[in-house]
């Protein structure tokens, strides 16, 4: 799996406010999307484009568009939604699909509790949006599920990650041939015996949407 650590200022300081607990969830949501699209963009730097005529004012000329199938994002419920608005914003014509996918509290293992996806991905290039790479369980079996079902390159974006979770999620898949990539916006310093990243930003989903 190939990892990219997201590098530019105006992220570091969007996570620094995200990350304080002070931030409220208007806010919040507001930073996470704003992140997001910044991510997106290191994101798809390899996504398939195919040459397209045009003709200019001034004269013809050979641009370029996004290629068919259009790529494929997939939220993972529900923090993953709070990723979603900002991911499409700079992919509009993209399809969306969702995996519901949680992790066990007690055992730490990610659970598949709804999935709304094409049967078949093959030949796609899907993006898959999960806010926190804690432990790696619910990343490893999103990526698993798609490249099971024909995805043929996947990009994981998350705004932060733990290290042991970037180790397991690659370890998990290793037998995969297809190229995975990983876009985050910082490897954080380990994971608590809860399970929670430290530092961190606390429970994603909770600071998103509240504790529900
Ligand atoms: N999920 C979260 O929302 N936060 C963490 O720190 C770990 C997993």
């Amino acid at each position: 799996m190939r990892v990219l650590v997201a590098n530019h200022p105006l992220i570091a300081h969007k996570l620094t406010y995200l990350r304080d607990k002070e931030t409220d969830s208007p806010t919040f949501r507001r930073l996470a999307d704003e992140l997001v699209t910044l991510l997106a963009y290191e994101a798809t730097r390899e996504v398939r484009v195919e040459p397209k005529d045009i003709v200019t004012p001034v004269a013809p000329t050979t641009g370029i568009k996004l290629s068919n199938p259009k790529p494929l994002v997939v939220p993972v419920l529900r923090a993953g939604l709070g990723m979603l608005d900002g991911m499409v914003r700079l992919l509009p014509s993209a399809e969306v699909g969702f995996l519901g996918m949680q992790r066990d509290e007690e055992t730490l293992q990610a659970i598949t509790y709804a999935n709304r996806l094409p049967d078949v991905l093959t030949g796609r290039q899907c993006y898959v949006l999960d806010p926190m790479l804690a432990t790696g369980g619910t990343l490893a079996m999103a990526i698993r599920y798609l490249a099971e079902r024909g995805a043929d390159d996947i990009t994981a974006v998350t705004l932060l990650s733990a290290p042991e979770g970037i180790d397991a999620v690659a370890e998990e898949l290793a037998d995969l041939t297809i190229p995975i990539t990983l876009v985050t916006g910082a490897v954080d310093e380990r994971l608590n015996e809860h399970g929670y990243i430290v530092p961190g930003l606390g429970d994603a989903g909770d600071r998103l949407y509240g504790v529900v």
